[in-house]
């Protein structure tokens, strides 16, 4: 019997190394389309060790806008090597002042570090309590999924820090966006969240809204 079970063992270890059955890695062809299961696998004969390695993420992004902050992402299409592996990454910079202002991600956990200046971050919880921190250098914090979020730079110096998501595809849903960035009645705006016109008028405005 035990001999039957080690020749069963062995015959295991040793069968067929070219028929493998875990694929260590897929890094995108970004040549062709990106599909519902991922890009296709680029020739791993083709596949150095560059694929693994993305400097994109060295520069600090360019925070002169509305929000004084920049997101630079690390996705699969800059970072062709995390086609498959559920993971993503973006560089937030903040200048004093910046925002990144209430949002979302409806298809990931996030996850924060601080490596220069200092942040104050929160999320509202699904139950409507709000968990607000101020962050200093080396601090993480995490963002559960789906949650509303925010990351706000309330000193004098520049706040620099990496994100990093548990899916490919975190989407992005900004609140602000959503109520005045697009056409929706300002009337159905004002009656589903209570602000006045001059307010929903004023933040059209600022942040392209029409009707
Ligand atoms: C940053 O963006 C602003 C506004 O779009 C632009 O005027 C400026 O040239 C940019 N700065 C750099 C360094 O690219």
């Amino acid at each position: 019997m035990l001999h039957i079970i080690l020749c069963l063992t062995i015959s295991l270890l040793f069968s067929s190394p070219s028929k493998a059955t875990v694929q260590d890695f897929c890094v995108a062809d970004l040549t062709a389309p990106d599909t519902p299961a991922g890009y296709h696998c680029k020739d791993p004969k083709k596949v150095t060790a560059d694929d693994f390695v993305y400097s994109g993420l060295a520069a600090p992004g360019n925070t002169t806008n509305i929000i004084s902050a920049a997101v630079t992402p690390a996705f699969v299409s800059q970072f062709a090597a995390l086609n498959g592996l559920g993971l993503s990454a973006a560089r937030l910079d903040l200048a004093p002042g910046g925002v990144i202002p209430l949002h979302t991600h409806p298809g990931a956990n996030e996850i924060l570090l601080v490596t220069h200046g200092r942040l104050t971050v929160g999320f509202i919880s699904s139950a409507n309590v709000p968990y607000v921190k101020s962050l200093k250098k080396g601090d993480i914090a995490v963002f559960p999924q789906g949650l509303l979020h925010f990351q706000l730079n309330d000193h004098k110096t520049h706040a620099q820090s990496f994100v990093f998501f548990n899916s490919p595809y975190p989407g992005l849903q900004l609140l602000d966006f959503a109520l005045f960035a697009n056409d929706l009645a300002s009337i159905l705006v004002e009656k589903t969240t209570f602000l006045d016109e001059a307010t929903v008028k004023k933040l059209k405005g600022v942040l392209g809204g029409t009707n």
